[in-house]
């Protein structure tokens, strides 16, 4: 059952979104050569409590940490480490999925280690306009696959993979719940859409073949052909004004329902 959440519920999981946002644009300046992703974690971690926000990761399923942290071609469920230090234009996925008040919201977002052009940034470009195109699919009364479909054509029509083995989620009181949203598929199929629904949409998407695996920590999701993988993510409510993202700064204001 997809569960519908009323305004109160989305005040927080707003709330919750907002300080995420903070916090993504404030990590970009600690991704330095030689930091180890186990010591911007622990910031990550610091700036959370400082919010009042409850990590969603931290003892999950045993997983110890605030934060999801990928290096390159691991897609997603980087686990942190004091062994594994940024080096010059590493590409970075950040993950961190917080409450606030028992509310969640989960968002990712793609950095290059202390260099602006790189050869991966026509990758993390695409990752962040399929996540635009699911979003704007986000209508009362559409389908829930239009959202998978339309992700899946802008990653492929740029030639890039799109991850078959991990999906997006609803997301609300827990941090996965009911519908589970692949990023690829045939449109016009699945549940309605309606307002109050809340999605956290997260394509994961690779330079070269879609195939990944989990490595031996149990956890880091890596590209089987090594090649560079991007993953960004947002959580998005439907209201009666259309998709509003709670993880975006500008989006700040009443909520439409
Ligand atoms: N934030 C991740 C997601 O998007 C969840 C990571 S699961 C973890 O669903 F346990 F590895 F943290
Ligand atoms: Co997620």
């Amino acid at each position: 059952m997809i569960l519908i959440k009323n305004k109160l519920a989305i005040r927080k999981m707003e709330t919750a979104g907002n300080f995420l946002a903070e916090i993504c644009l404030e990590i970009e300046k600690e991704l330095l050569v030689g930091v180890s992703t186990l010591q911007i974690d622990t910031i990550l971690s610091q700036k959370l409590s400082q919010q009042g926000l409850i990590s969603c990761t931290k003892g999950y399923m045993g997983y110890k940490h605030s934060s999801c942290i990928s290096l390159n071609d691991e897609v997603v469920h980087g686990v942190p480490s004091e062994k594994t230090k940024l080096a010059y234009g590493d590409l970075v996925k950040v993950d961190i999925c917080a409450s606030y008040q028992g509310y969640c919201a989960d968002m990712a977002r793609c950095f290059f280690v202390e260099k602006k052009e790189n050869s991966g940034e026509k990758l993390v470009k695409t990752a962040q306009e399929s996540l635009d195109a699911g979003i704007a699919q986000m209508k009362v009364g559409a389908r829930l696959t239009n959202i998978s479909a339309a992700i899946q054509q802008k990653v492929e029509a740029q030639g890039f993979g799109v991850v078959r083995d991990f999906a997006g989620h609803g997301i609300g009181k827990r941090m996965h719940e009911e519908p589970e949203i692949l990023n690829y598929g045939k449109s016009g199929q699945g549940p309605l859409l309606q307002v109050g629904m809340a999605f956290a949409l997260e394509p994961m998407i690779t330079a070269g073949s879609y195939e990944v695996y989990i490595t031996g920590d149990g956890w880091t999701v890596k590209t089987k052909d090594k090649s560079l993988a991007a993953h960004v993510e947002d959580t998005v409510v439907l209201t009666d004004n259309g998709p509003k993202i709670l993880t975006r700064l500008e989006n700040n204001g009443e909520v439409g329902l």
